[in-house]
């Protein structure tokens, strides 16, 4: 920038910067990983110029092999190839659980916080390991054979981590599939899986409501012939219906196993799990990460980001559904061997003051969440913000931008300025936290992911011209420039996709899909996506796929979608809707409107506005453009830009009537 220029990363000159708080390193047990700012410029330097010592000295380190690596990593991001630590072998069951049980059996693995408060549970890595070994035995006797898709549609209970470790200790995948899903999303992700097996329980409990989760699984199946079997926990006792020869109970299964199974060996770039994400077309992808190089990203972001250390206590508030709940429930804690807590209920249940509560009670020293749940909270008040919550030394926020006011009242009233607030920005597709402050270490400004984890390159580019935009105080679009341990190696049975989504749009580069900036000190701040992806309440939804929900509904002749910033829940679904002739428009059909898209995605998709609409705006060749419909969203309608392409430009006036009309 200039001198005396308008800067153009402009809140940049406008924020504080928060040095990690002395208390914080007063209540250290030791002190941090990274000693310093320097040190962490000094590892960094290294992670991008001499990459393979670099990630060989860290993979030795973090992971226990089977077999040791010869080399570190081959392939490129402009032939979508990268493979890291190629002739290694590990177990991910093995590394989670085995090494800390033959330690410390005795250590609480998992901190159980039900959705009553009081009815949770502790399990040691000892009774893990022992989970583990009798789930894994019972799957493979339901004929669940390395490499096969399992399936995993549960909520947050113990059981998640059981299942996913055991089915990673017999070599196959998982794809678990969040149990807020409808069952048309279910039956979809399982196809696209190819899953053999679904695991599930009778019924799910959140919030003090009842899901049915066994009812959703088995009308999900009715159209997924190749599922064989079904292995159902108990969880409420509920009356459930039954498919004998096809379901199993897990209690009557599990018992009839050893307690022991030796880990299946597996090839650093076995597939370990399958995720399903939203892209800008209809259909999910199924993000495919591997074994070595996935658990390498948990452990180092576990460790450094988070500054991990050995008796520390564990809480990501997210659900096992999402990556997050992958990376930062299951995989990094148990990696480092640490206590973890498993969630079931919501932070509103039976109040307000259900996380302030976990974290006193159960001593937390980490805790990490998403910002509208902050932003939930904020609002809710101070008044439930009584525990005193001292031993907590790091809050961590993750999944949409976070507002300078909600950070700082995390760091003010939750934390008491007693511990550093950590900004981590990552995606599905990276694994693991990418551009992030280190707790304990970077400076941190409100509303900014600071700087670049080891190993990531990022570079802001012109999305006009395509070209990288070099030098600090510039904004464009976030790419990064190296290949990754943890970053997803395809896109399950489109890796035609995987390349046109991720490596052809900049050539050389991995494209994020979000929008950012690099500040005048070389910060960085995420702007949000560029593509028809919404952020909802830290769910990333496709504006495309909820169009696709609308379209199935009978009396729906077109639908455009998109996304309006929203106070509470970050940004929220609106929906324009054209109906064919002859139907009557009232609000009866808005609500069967929004009913399609629970019932075909799930109700965290639901727009939270229907506007029914004569037509939408098109251009000739039958375009349908969304900027003008967020700009008439936004009250906007004076700056529309160039509207005569519209094949109707009076669309314009009779959409903006609707909306006036509705508000
Ligand atoms: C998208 C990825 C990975 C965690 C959960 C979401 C947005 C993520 C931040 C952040 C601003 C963020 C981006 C990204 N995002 N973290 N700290 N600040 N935006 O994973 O569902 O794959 O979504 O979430 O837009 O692309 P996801």
């Amino acid at each position: 920038m200039a001198d005396g220029k308008t800067p153009v990363v402009a809140e940049a000159h406008q924020v504080d910067t928060f040095h990690p708080p002395q208390k914080m390193l007063d209540k250290h047990p030791s002190k941090p990983h990274i000693g310093s700012v320097e040190e962490y410029q000094q590892m960094y330097k290294e992670s991008i110029t001499e990459p393979d010592k670099f990630w060989g000295r860290m993979g030795r380190d973090l992971l226990s092999w089977q077999r040791d690596f010869d080399t570190v990593r081959v392939g490129s991001l402009q032939n979508g190839d990268s493979a890291w630590f190629v002739e290694g072998q590990l177990n991910a069951s093995y590394n989670c659980v085995d090494r800390h049980a033959i330690k410390n059996p005795n250590k609480v693995a998992i901190i159980y916080e039900a959705d009553e408060p009081n009815e949770g549970r502790n399990l040691t890595y000892g009774e893990l390991l022992r989970e583990v070994s009798k789930t894994a035995w019972t799957l493979k006797k339901m004929g669940v054979q390395k490499g096969d898709t399992v399936a995993v549609y549960l909520p947050m209970i113990p059981e998640a981590i059981v299942t996913l470790l055991a089915i990673v200790r017999i070599g196959a995948v998982h794809s678990v599939v969040f149990a807020g899903f409808s069952a048309d999303s279910l039956r979809d992700r399982v196809i696209d899986g190819r899953s053999k097996v679904v695991v599930t329980t009778d019924e799910g409990k959140r919030g003090g409501k009842l899901i049915g989760t066994k009812k959703i699984v088995d009308e999900a199946l009715r159209q997924c012939p190749d599922v064989a079997h079904v292995l159902v926990y108990k969880r409420t006792g509920a009356d459930i219906p039954w498919t004998a020869g096809r379901d199993y109970w897990w209690h009557e299964e599990v018992e009839k196993w050893p307690s022991y199974i030796a880990p299946e060996i597996m090839n650093a770039e076995d597939p370990l799990f399958l995720l399903y994400t939203s892209g800008s077309t209809g259909k999910p992808k199924g993000v495919m990460h591997t074994t070595a190089g996935y658990l390498l990203g948990a452990a180092m972001t576990g460790k450094y980001v988070f500054d991990i250390h050995d008796d520390d206590r564990y809480f990501c508030g997210g659900d096992v559904g999402w990556i997050t709940g992958h990376t930062y429930v299951v995989y990094a804690p148990l990696l480092l061997g640490v206590s973890t807590v498993v969630f079931e209920g919501t932070p509103a249940y039976p109040n307000f003051s259900r996380y302030w509560d976990i974290i006193d009670q159960q001593k937390i020293t980490h805790f990490y969440v998403a910002p509208t749940a902050l932003r939930l909270l904020k609002r809710a008040g101070d008044d439930f913000v009584k525990t005193k919550m001292s031993h907590l030394r790091v809050l961590g926020s993750v999944g949409e931008p976070i507002a300078a006011e909600v950070w700082k009242w995390y760091f003010e009233v939750v934390g008491r300025e007693e511990a550093h607030v950590v900004d981590t920005y990552w995606q599905t597709e990276t694994g693991s936290n990418v551009i992030t402050p280190l707790a304990g270490v970077t400076p941190t400004k409100p509303g900014s992911a600071s700087l670049p984890f080891f190993g990531i390159e990022p570079a802001i580019i012109d999305p006009v011209s395509g070209d990288e935009i070099h030098g600090n105080d510039v904004e464009g679009v976030l790419a990064f420039k190296q290949p990754w341990p943890s970053m997803a190696r395809t896109v399950y049975g489109a890796h035609k996709r995987y390349m046109e989504t991720y490596f052809n749009v900049y050539k050389g580069y991995y494209f994020t899909g979000d929008g950012a900036g690099r500040d005048h000190e070389g910060f960085y701040w995420i702007r949000g996506r560029v593509d028809d992806v919404v952020n909802v309440s830290g769910h990333r939804l496709s504006t495309a796929e909820i169009e696709a929900a609308l379209i199935e509904h009978h009396a729906v002749a077109e639908a455009a979608v998109v996304g309006v910033s929203d106070e509470l829940t970050g940004q929220a679904v609106n929906a324009f809707v054209a109906i064919k002739d002859g139907n009557d428009v009232n609000d009866a059909l808005r609500k069967d409107l929004i009913l399609q898209v629970r019932k075909s995605i799930g109700p965290f998709a639901a727009p939270k506005a229907v506007y029914i609409v004569p037509d939408l705006p098109k251009t000739r060749s039958g375009k349908i453009m969304r900027r003008i419909l967020r700009k008439i969203l936004a009250g906007e309608e004076d700056q529309l830009g160039d509207v005569t392409t519209l094949s109707d430009p009076t669309v314009v006036e009779k959409i903006n009537r609707v909306v006036h009309d509705a508000r």
